[in-house]
This record gives structure tokens, C-alpha cells and sequence, in this order.
């Protein structure tokens, strides 16, 4: 297994993967500064990835998809990210029904610190959530 940097031939991949996932393509609708950093999981049939946003004093996780749940990839990947967001205030949205997502946020100490109404496009609530490292 192994998490690196993204280069632009994953931009297909990743792409693909929002669309199958979210039905949209997030990739696209994100503000194309050099703030984002995406990392990239790859094992065997496996492949994942993780979106961040920050600048000096805050940071967000934008998105993180693994193409099959439930293996222990996403937590992986998550704890790498945290490591490299050491230091950060960090912030992220996660809809309400994203039980796997939210149970791996509060795991790693996350805390919903309010709730967004109507948040997505189907109206449906987002939490935001918030951990100090
Ligand atoms: C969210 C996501 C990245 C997590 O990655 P993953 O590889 O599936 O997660 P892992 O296998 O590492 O961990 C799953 C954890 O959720 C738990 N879990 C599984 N089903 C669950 C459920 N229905 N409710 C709560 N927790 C659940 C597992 O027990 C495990 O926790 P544990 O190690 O403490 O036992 C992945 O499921 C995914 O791509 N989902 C679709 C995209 C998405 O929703 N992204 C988040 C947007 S904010």
C-alpha cells in the first residue's frame, strides 16, 4: 500500500470516483488555487483519496472517497492526513446520514461544532465539525 502526493493523470480517476459517489464532480467546483492538496491511497485494486484546503492558520478536508468501503483504507488515509495537518485547527462538512464517515471523524476527535440546514443539494443537513490538534 501506498499514500503519495497526486499528480494530474489521477484527475481521471479521482473525477470518476466523485461522479460515481457524489453524482457531481467536486474536483471541478473547488476554487483552483495551490491550496488544495490531494493525497492519493493505492493498493491492488484499491484506490482512494483525500482532498485538503489550508492556509497558514486553518485547514479543511474537502473530500475523501476509497473506491471499496470498509477495509480500514479511509482510516488510513484520514490518520495521514492528520499527521501532515499537525498543528491545524481543522474543519470539514459530513452529511448527517454518513454514518461511517462521522463514526471515523469522532473517532480520530472530531466534535460536531454546529449543524448546517439544507446544507446539500437535496436538502438534506450537513454537521460541522471541528478537532484542534
Ligand atoms: C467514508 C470513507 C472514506 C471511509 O473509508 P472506509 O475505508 O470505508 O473506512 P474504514 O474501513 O477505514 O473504517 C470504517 C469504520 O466505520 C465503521 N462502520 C462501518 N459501517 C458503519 C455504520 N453503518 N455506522 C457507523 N460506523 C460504521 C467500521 O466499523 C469502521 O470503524 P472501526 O475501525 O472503529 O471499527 C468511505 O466509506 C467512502 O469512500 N465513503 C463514500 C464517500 C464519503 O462518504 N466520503 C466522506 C464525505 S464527508
Amino acid at each position: 500500500m501506498k499514500i503519495r502526493k497526486s499528480n494530474p493523470s489521477d484527475l481521471d480517476n479521482i473525477k470518476k470516483l466523485e461522479k460515481e459517489v457524489y453524482g457531481y464532480i467536486l474536483t471541478e467546483q473547488l476554487n483552483n488555487d495551490e491550496l488544495h492538496t490531494h493525497f492519493i491511497l493505492e493498493d491492488e485494486n484499491i484506490f482512494g483519496y483525500i482532498s485538503i484546503w489550508h492556509d497558514e492558520l486553518k485547514a479543511q478536508i474537502e473530500s475523501i472517497i476509497i473506491n471499496d468501503k470498509n477495509k480500514g483504507y479511509g482510516q488510513i488515509l484520514f490518520k495521514y492526513a492528520l499527521d501532515y495537518l499537525k498543528g491545524y485547527t481543522i474543519t470539514l462538512e459530513v452529511r448527517k446520514s454518513n454514518s461511517i464517515a462521522i463514526h471515523i471523524y469522532e473517532k480520530y476527535g472530531f466534535k460536531t461544532v454546529t449543524i448546517r440546514k439544507n446544507y446539500y443539494s437535496n436538502n438534506e443537513d450537513a454537521y460541522l465539525m471541528l478537532k484542534e490538534c
